[in-house]
């Protein structure tokens, strides 16, 4: 298994545990024996959380798992997966509950109802009708944080189309291959998107993307900066002369549980993303129930706000479905955390009032960074569960966070999951479990994972070695968009015979045996608590006329987790590997990737580590990148190439 950051020892020695406050364990959604229960039996349990949703058939078999790896869950049922993220909450009298506070980085804000999102989803799903979006046929979003861009994927859901959010702030060229991928028929964007308080371009972005997209038919705009955009005859729309027109009633079809909802593209091994994709019963039941009970969450009185954008499986999960299947009055916010000031989320939480806060150890070390007497000048009581993802949070950040945010008293919820599996798989649960800082802890109630060591062999208390999911959960992922092999290959070869699903990273129990995750076990990075390939970013540096070859290794940062750093031979000895090479080197790769994937720092070699059958050793290079004494080089091919990289870094070459 690949050496682990020195960075994540500490996160080891660490002992201190909050048992549960006694009165919030009294009004607790979760009790502890939710575990007991699911491990009696699981596939009941799960039948019972799926009870939150509205089903227009009930299914006949809870789990179908003999095509292994491709599991069918409620098979049967059918549902409509919008219908139960809005309609049903206006039929019991709940239409005038607010639904979305959103609140515009510019300052400008809106507040939507349950009735009014109705009308919103139901109109845009008429708009998508009328331009012959069906069932099956892929939508892919690129928008900033905006109302719309729930409602788009909402109107998707509505009527069996698949959408594919792609992150904002990717390039053309990466939302290109996406939409190439998954041969789209329509892109939704918007003209442009307000971040760090100016209105930048986003239209543009995406007519250079799709320069000859053969798939596309249309594409809709909505309107958002106002910023003056050409519009292409025949394939463009604005998104509110094709919706606002509709009528505000949409009969919504119900679909098979099976039936796709969404292709979410995530960063695997190889250069190439990985279309994840996800179904409508199974995904919706574990979004609503992880939702309800990890965040404690009770309709009508809390005020949520999950920091992600929809570009992520978190905006997906915990924006979108979960927290709207259960009727959740949330905050979504536009912007960056510091514009106009470093205050923003604070003010926000004094002003909704809200009650749980879910977001990432990046933005909370962020936040300490920033200082301490900056939440103290807001009113943030309100705030009573405190939620992490992303990646492992480090136990400085996490007493930070109990201390300054929860003020000592709310419980923090450390909630690992991925892309792949939907929603929340390992957590503690508030008002049940005595948290720890730094450790995710125990699958959930209905969830089972285990460490097991390369003979896939469970380790013992205080034993390490990655992490595998043993039993299939209703939100997996059901594939990889058009790559059975690649699905096959990448999550179930690695323990076939044991038939786990091997989830990429290390982890190691303590004594207690509590889950501590140690970040990834492959070439992938986690930057900010972004999914990035190592491979993705070489590929982008070796694109670049000046670049011979290139490695790239994640190396520990104190703000980001991890920072990418490059390692590249120049063409040719006479080229220039001065400042001006390197920037320009960063800022091709921000253009081929988007502006999440500039590494921190390029250093220019003349050699790179690599084995005697020629694959490179990033581990030498993260030695390197983190300053620390060189590892063992013996099995390098040429065990000097070490001594000449140091030593040119040393002389500045
Ligand atoms: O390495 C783990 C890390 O993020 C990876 C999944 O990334 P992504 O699919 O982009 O989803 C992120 C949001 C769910 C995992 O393989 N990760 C996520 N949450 C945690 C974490 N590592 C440690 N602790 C976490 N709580």
């Amino acid at each position: 298994m690949t050496e682990q950051s020195p960075a994540l020892d500490n996160l080891l020695t660490e002992s201190r545990t909050f048992p549960p406050n006694e009165n919030f364990s009294a009004q607790a959604n979760a009790k502890a024996d939710l575990y007991a229960e699911a491990d009696a039996d699981r596939e009941g349990f799960w039948a019972a959380q799926a009870e939150r949703l509205s089903w227009d058939t009930k299914w006949s078999q809870v789990l179908d798992w003999t095509n292994a790896p491709f599991a069918k869950w409620f098979v049967g049922g059918k549902l409509n997966v919008a219908y139960n993220c809005v309609d049903r909450h206006v039929e019991s009298g709940h239409g005038d509950q607010i639904a979305i506070h959103w609140v515009g980085e510019p300052g400008d804000s809106r507040d939507i109802t349950y009735a009014e999102l109705k009308d919103e989803v139901s109109k845009a799903a008429n708009g998508l009708a009328s331009i012959g979006v069906g069932a099956g046929d892929r939508v892919a979003i690129q928008c900033p944080m905006i109302p719309e861009a729930i409602v788009a994927m909402l109107a998707c859901a509505r009527i069996g189309a698949l959408h594919s959010v792609v992150f904002g702030g990717f390039s053309p060229t990466a939302l290109r291959s996406r939409v190439d991928d998954q041969e789209a028929k329509v892109v939704i964007t918007s003209d442009g998107q307000y971040r760090r308080g100016k209105a930048a371009p986003m239209k543009v972005n995406v007519d250079e993307a799709l320069e000859g997209a053969e798939s596309v038919e249309k594409v809709l705009v909505i309107r958002r900066t106002g910023d003056e955009i050409p519009l292409i005859e025949g394939r463009d729309l604005w998104w509110h002369e094709l919706v606002d027109g509709q009528s505000a009633e949409h009969t919504p079809e119900a679909f098979d549980s099976e039936h796709p909802l969404f292709i979410l593209y995530t960063s695997g091994t190889t250069g190439k993303p990985k279309g994840i994709l996800h179904t409508s019963g199974g995904y919706l039941t574990q979004a609503a129930y992880t939702h309800h009970n990890v965040f404690d969450h009770k309709a009508g009185e809390d005020v949520y706000w999950c920091t992600a954008d929809i570009g992520w499986i978190t905006g997906h999960s915990y924006i979108v479905y979960g927290p709207l299947a259960n009727r959740t009055t949330q905050v979504v916010y536009e912007g960056t955390p510091n514009t106009p000031h470093e205050g923003r989320h604070w003010e926000i939480i004094q002003k909704y009032k809200v009650s749980i806060y879910y977001t990432a150890p990046t933005l909370i070390r962020t936040f300490m960074k920033w200082g301490n007497e900056i939440p103290q000048k807001y009113d943030i009581s309100s705030l009573r569960v405190l939620g992490s993802v992303g990646e492992p949070i480090n136990p400085e950040a996490w007493i930070w966070y109990r201390e300054n945010i929860g003020a000592g008293q709310a419980p923090i919820v450390d909630t690992w999951w991925q892309t792949e599996t939907g929603g929340i798989m390992i957590s503690p649960l508030p008002g049940v479990t005595s948290t720890k800082p730094g450790s995710a802890q125990r699958a959930l109630p209905g969830i089972s994972a285990k460490i097991v060591d390369d003979q896939a062999n469970e380790v013992g208390k205080g034993g390490g070695g990655y992490l595998v999911l043993d039993k299939p959960w209703p939100g997996m992922l059901r594939g990889i968009w058009g790559d059975e092999a690649r699905f096959k290959e990448t999550y179930w070869s690695r323990f076939a015979e044991q038939g786990y699903y091997f989830a990429g990273d290390g982890a190691k129990y303590d004594a207690d045996g509590d889950i501590w995750l140690l970040g990834r076990v492959d070439d992938v990075m986690n930057v900010s608590g972004h999914r990035i390939s190592t491979t993705e970013v070489e590929s982008a540096l070796v694109s670049h006329p000046t670049v011979a070859e290139a490695a790239v290794v994640g190396a520990t940062d104190p703000t980001t987790g991890q920072g990418i750093v490059a390692f590249v031979i120049l063409r040719g000895n006479a080229v220039d590997g001065g400042d001006a090479a390197v920037q320009e080197l960063r800022n091709h790769v921000a253009k081929e990737i988007g502006p999440i994937a500039k590494p921190r720092q390029i250093l220019v070699v003349q050699e790179l580590p690599k084995t005697r059958s020629g694959k490179i050793m990033r581990r030498l290079l993260r030695d390197v990148a983190e300053n620390r004494a060189v590892g063992d080089v013996t099995t390098l091919a040429d065990s000097s190439v070490m001594d000449l990289i140091s030593s040119g870094l040393k002389s500045g070459k």
